[in-house]
């Protein structure tokens, strides 16, 4: 088990981030099943993705990467062939939901399991709609992997999500594609659209009415060519570390700046930091700028709401944030935090303290009273985003933290050590 040991320090310098994790995830699957084969430039090398194309190798889809370019020969819909073992989605809550969508379209059985973590993960938002188009699938205790799918005929449905979460949309849009008729998801709150964005520059119509969100079945994908803008929930790390920092400066080049990921760009100017955005393109469906972002003194704000999903995976860096901002900050809204890759509010309250800050769980978030972080030891839950999230902290410390069991960070971020030393002149 590998720890970090992070001395205090002040980031300054430019940075590419890794390429976008969701981005990465949907070009492999939506290029599996288009027709002709996709060209993803900047695809995201890390356990997560990898997880993906290694699923879809076993469904019998030809990828190939060379340096972090992904070419995938499209199968069409419908077109996957039966595996022989478990599908394995490693860690990824993208993969196996995402998944589920796609084998449903597909009239053989699989298997698709995961870590431990995948394991304590609710699928039974992805299996009820799934199940309603047609498809058969059982669960251990009906709810959790290891998960058993067989697709078949689909019938279309109009579905009003439970929560807004966009890995059970997509499965739900990826399934439509085979069903014929219109296929509807009501989202509670926006979520990320990426999937949306990617099938209509794949030549599918998408059509968006207020919070539904359809697709008109059957419908074939087309292979595209796509660059994979930078990961801004990566970034976050980074933004933080200056944004906490007055007198830091760190520009971040070439990020995806979607509005519905953005959400962490408006709390830290709520919060004070100061934040530039140059450089706005679009790429690929999506838009991509640099975000410029100079430190000041923060002050603790109140998050919830409607802006909950477009900040979700940036909570654990916001809540560092927060633990030096002055006065309290209040997380709510937020129940979804307790099915990620840990859970994300018990995470974050036992390392909050471990390093001297007051911090509270709500049912459905935190609340911290910010001020200062001492520093000390705390662990990564085996939670990529958790790990990093304190290798920040200790950045943002009076005496620097350990971060124990920090392996995880590959899952998104392999090259996050070497990019933070670089940031930090160490
Ligand atoms: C993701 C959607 C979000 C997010 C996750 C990635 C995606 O999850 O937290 O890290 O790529 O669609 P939910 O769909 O559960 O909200």
């Amino acid at each position: 088990m590998s720890d970090l040991v992070i001395r205090p320090a002040r980031p300054h310098g430019r940075l590419r981030p890794p390429p976008d994790k969701s981005v990465s995830h949907r070009a492999a699957l939506l290029g599996a099943i288009a027709s002709g084969t996709t060209t993803a430039r900047k695809f995201l090398i890390a356990a997560d993705t990898l997880s993906t194309v290694r699923c879809l190798r076993a469904l019998g889809v030809e990828a190939a990467l060379e340096g972090d370019t992904l070419t995938v020969r499209g199968r069409r819909i419908q077109g996957f062939l039966p595996p022989e073992g478990v599908l394995d989605v490693g860690n990824s809550g993208t993969t196996i939901r995402l998944l589920c969508g796609l084998l449903s379209q597909h009239p053989f059985e699989a298997c698709l399991d995961g870590d431990d973590s995948i394991r304590r993960r609710p699928m039974d938002r992805v299996i009820r709609p799934l199940r309603e188009m047609g498809a058969w699938f059982e669960a251990r205790r009906d709810r959790f992997a290891p998960l058993r799918v067989r697709g078949g005929p689909l019938r279309p449905i109009r579905y009003l999500l439970p929560v807004a979460s966009a890995q059970v949309k997509s499965a739900i849009l990826l399934a439509g594609l085979a069903a014929e008729g219109k296929t509807t998801v009501i989202e509670p709150q926006t979520s990320r659209d990426h999937t949306e964005r990617l099938l209509r520059a794949m030549g599918v119509p998408v059509e968006k009415d207020g919070q539904e969100v359809s697709v008109v079945g059957p419908a074939q994908p087309r292979a595209v060519d796509l660059t994979v803008p930078g990961d801004l929930s990566s970034a976050a790390f980074f933004l933080v570390a200056a944004a906490a920092r007055p007198g830091s400066e760190v520009v971040i080049e070439d990020v995806g700046l979607n509005p519905t990921r953005t959400g962490i760009l408006e709390v830290l100017t709520a919060m004070g930091a100061h934040l530039e955005i140059t450089d706005l393109r679009e790429e690929g469906g999506e838009p991509v700028g640099t975000v410029v972002v100079r430190g000041g003194e923060l002050r603790g704000v109140e998050i919830r709401g409607e802006i909950i999903p477009r900040l979700i995976d940036e909570i654990p860096a916001l809540a560092v944030a927060a633990a030096v901002a002055e006065g309290e900050t209040v997380i709510r809204d937020a129940a979804e935090l307790r099915v990620k890759e840990s859970d994300r509010v018990r995470a974050l309250v036992s390392n909050l303290r471990a390093l001297g800050v007051q911090a509270e769980e709500l049912p459905d978030g935190l609340r911290i009273r910010g001020g200062r972080i001492r520093g000390g030891v705390v662990h990564s839950f085996g939670d990529h985003r958790i790990a990093m999230a304190f290798a920040v902290a200790g950045l943002l410390s009076e005496e620097g933290t350990v971060v124990r069991d920090t392996a995880c960070i590959a899952t998104s971020f392999p090259e996050f050590e070497r990019v933070l030393g670089s940031l930090c002149g160490t």
